[in-house]
């Protein structure tokens, strides 16, 4: 494959050298792209030998061979990593002052941009905005992860690894997803569609200070929104206990609307409202199956002795949703498993999507590392027949857009 890899101005360029060498020894063409601001960071010498291709980042180089036009249209796919807050800015704008800003125009290739800058530049306005234009022009967005970040503090910005990055860029090409260059067309196979997701982990309370909960993030269905969203839907986005740094990108998104809920039983009236014109239902949240019989008014105290709560049941949101179902709508549950194997978790899936009736289940293995927590997810796709229609592994946005390519596949009640 033609792979063309834009390198910009950020210090993790240097990573960028370990991708280039991975997608080279993989049997793939590769041509660096770097900004004049990347070779501060990484020279010339570096990205031709590891490319094995002469390198140039003018387009006033190498001009009777029309390199910049050639570049963006032999491409099969184009990769820019580290992507700035500044290249995703230019982007966004279609500018083209030098060669990658030109190929990027001249692609119809899929793009795949690996974000990296300091968690307030990430979060600021103009780079969500921007990352929304580029995501519904059908740019593929890796990353960014959370984690250290090179000026000592920590947060969302660092850019992924390498290998995740190729993974996931080569994945999207094995999808024969729609290009992200010159037609700029993003799949709107969601559009007119109205989606109620709900996410995140209830809490129950215990007294004015303390709860029962879970470990789950919200990062899952927030990502379900956000590509239900990019690819069209109207979405109602139920959140409980949610951080707002996990929400940025999706409540930015001019098509999600957040209802941020706490209990169950809040979770519950929302979904319920949501579902009255929804099209598509998903239950991501991690709702709590029990909660306190009373709570208590005050603070429990040490010295009244070990406090014995008596549980009662919460409903099972999902059930009853399934059971109220507006005639063609669609519902899709997710069930966390912990498993010893692949076979026993599809066979505990296969039982939980018989009890819930739901149109699709996603099961996913949790463990004390896995699935919650993370940026990375795989989930196993059952459908109404108990069939395994998708096996899906990636970031949790990989496994959102898997999600909804399975809605789509069941066709009612898209359009
Ligand atoms: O039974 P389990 O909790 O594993 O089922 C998971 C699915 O059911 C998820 O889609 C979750 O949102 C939903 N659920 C629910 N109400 C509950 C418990 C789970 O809607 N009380």
């Amino acid at each position: 494959m033609f792979v063309v890899v834009g390198v910009t101005g950020g210090i993790a360029a240097y990573k960028t050298v370990q991708l280039v060498r991975t997608l080279v020894t993989n049997g793939h063409e590769v041509h660096v792209v770097p900004t004049v601001d990347a070779l501060r960071f990484v020279g010339t010498a570096t990205w031709e030998a590891v490319s094995r291709n002469p390198v140039t980042t003018s387009v006033h180089e190498d001009v009777a061979q029309v390199r910049h036009v050639a570049l963006g249209t032999s491409a099969d796919l184009v990769i820019v990593a580290p992507a700035t807050a500044h290249t995703l800015a230019r982007m966004a704008a279609g500018l083209a002052d030098d060669l990658l800003g030109v190929t990027l125009l001249a692609t119809t290739a899929p793009v795949v941009v690996a974000p990296a800058m300091h968690t307030a530049m990430w979060e600021h306005a103009a780079t969500q905005q921007n990352l929304h234009t580029l995501r519904e022009r059908g740019v593929h967005v890796v990353g960014p992860a959370d984690g250290p970040l090179t000026g000592g503090d920590s947060g969302p910005g660092r850019m992924v690894e390498p290998d995740e990055i190729a993974a996931a860029a080569l994945a999207v090409v094995a999808r024969g997803d729609a290009a992200g260059g010159v037609s700029g067309k993003a799949r709107h196979d969601l559009a007119g569609l109205s989606v109620a997701v709900s996410t995140g982990g209830t809490r129950e309370p215990i007294d004015p200070v303390r709860f029962l909960g879970n470990r789950s993030s919200g990062r899952q269905g927030a990502a379900l929104a956000q590509a239900a969203a990019d690819r069209g839907a109207d979405v109602t986005l139920v959140a409980a206990h949610v951080d707002d740094g996990v929400l940025t990108e999706a409540s930015r998104h001019p098509r999600v609307a957040v209802v941020r809920v706490s209990t169950a039983a809040e979770l519950q009236s929302a979904m319920t409202d949501a579902a009255a014109t929804a099209d598509v239902v998903a239950m991501v949240a991690a709702v709590a199956d029990y909660r306190v019989a009373a709570i208590a008014p005050g603070k429990l105290r040490k010295e009244d002795g070990i406090p014995r709560l008596e549980l009662v049941e919460n409903p099972d949101i999902l059930a009853g949703l399934v059971a109220g179902r507006r005639p063609g709508q669609l519902l899709v549950g997710f069930a966390a498993e912990t498993a010893a194997d692949d076979a026993e978790l599809v066979e505990r899936g296969r039982r939980k999507r018989a009890r819930k009736g739901v149109d699709l289940l996603a099961v996913n293995r949790v463990s004390w590392d896995e699935g919650f927590e993370t940026t990375e997810n795989r989930v196993v796709l059952l459908d109404a027949h108990d069939e395994v229609v998708a096996d899906a592994a990636g970031t949790k946005c990989d496994v959102a857009d898997a999600v909804w390519d399975a809605v789509v596949a069941l066709g009612s009640p898209v359009r």
